[in-house]
């Protein structure tokens, strides 16, 4: 099945939104399968984001990213890396829809308290980057029959 990454950002653990992020996720009917909360280095953010070295704001969003605690999580679920996406909203919150992750509970792209896998490969590779294989745990969800359906 389909898994994603997703990162409740420094500013989203200060600002006591762990719950309510982890909710959307939970209730959507998408699976949790690994979660720790961690301090990343800077090398280790600036290896999170080396797609974005170029960018002019890319210091800067690195030193935030390591700038205290994160939840590390990985999502399973049919299509979750583009649905998550939706759920967390566009990248500034100021063009983010109501009822998004962003664009209910953030306001300027610096801070927009949350980080979604944006596509198969990254998320392949961001899981691998944050997680050791033995980390993630494969289980069955009672709910899933009724997430999903029979056949
Ligand atoms: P992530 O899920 O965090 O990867 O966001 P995204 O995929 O919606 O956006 P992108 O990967 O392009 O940018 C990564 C992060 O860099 C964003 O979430 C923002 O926090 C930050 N960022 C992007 N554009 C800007 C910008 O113009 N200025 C600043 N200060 N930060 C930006
Ligand atoms: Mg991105």
């Amino acid at each position: 099945m389909e898994r994603t990454f997703i990162a409740i950002k420094p500013d989203g653990v200060q600002r006591g939104l762990i719950s309510e992020i982890i909710s959307r996720f939970e209730r959507k009917g998408f699976k949790l399968v690994g979660i720790k909360i961690m301090v990343p280095s800077k090398g280790f953010a600036q290896k999170h984001y080396h797609a974005l070295k170029e960018r002019p704001f890319f210091n800067g969003l690195s030193n935030f990213l390591s700038s205290g605690p994160v939840i590390a999580m990985v999502w399973e679920g049919e299509g979750v890396i583009r649905y998550g996406r939706k759920l967390i909203g566009a990248t500034d919150p100021q063009n983010s829809e109501p009822g998004t992750i962003r664009g209910d509970l953030a306001v300027v792209v610096g801070r927009n308290i949350i980080h979604g896998s944006d596509g198969p490969e990254t998320a392949k590779d961001e899981i691998s980057l944050w997680f050791k294989p033995e980390e993630l745990v494969s289980y069955t969800n009672n709910a899933e029959k009724w997430i999903y359906g029979q056949n």
